[in-house]
């Protein structure tokens, strides 16, 4: 019985190292960091690597931007809100990247030019 009840234990703590391992693999960035997301992001995202699964949190005044998340990420010059598009506006919005290219932009008008975001994702591992 207790042997029975030893084995239980030492696979739950296996399944719990395994949860925490991979949710050890996805990060969360902060895009723009402390200015958030801004007309001046461009170029924020060089030099960072991004995997499927991290999550970019967008920090804006509600009502000044949107986040935009293109369906279509190979057309990255497209400034506009497409019906197939994700849009969020709440101002404090969280999107998890997909493996391969994600294409996000502010849809506001002449917002796009400037603020936009082309990340390449690879695989978690
Ligand atoms: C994204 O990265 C992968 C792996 O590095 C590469 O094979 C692929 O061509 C890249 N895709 C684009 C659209 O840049």
């Amino acid at each position: 019985m207790a042997e029975g009840r030893g084995g239980a234990v030492v696979a739950m703590a296996v399944i719990c190292l395994l949860v925490v391992a991979l949710q050890c693999e996805a990060a969360s960035f902060v895009v723009g960091d402390k200015a958030g997301w801004t007309m001046n992001i461009a170029g924020w995202e060089k030099g960072k690597t991004f995997k499927a699964g991290d999550t970019l949190v967008f920090n804006y005044q509600k009502g000044q931007h949107n986040v935009v998340v293109k369906k279509d990420p190979d057309d990255i010059s497209m400034c506009s809100l497409h019906p197939d598009d994700k849009e969020y506006k709440s101002g404090k919005d969280t999107v998890t990247l997909n493996k391969g290219p994600n294409y996000i932009i502010c849809s506001f008008r002449h917002h796009c030019p400037q603020m936009k975001l082309y990340i390449n994702a690879s695989w978690p591992i």
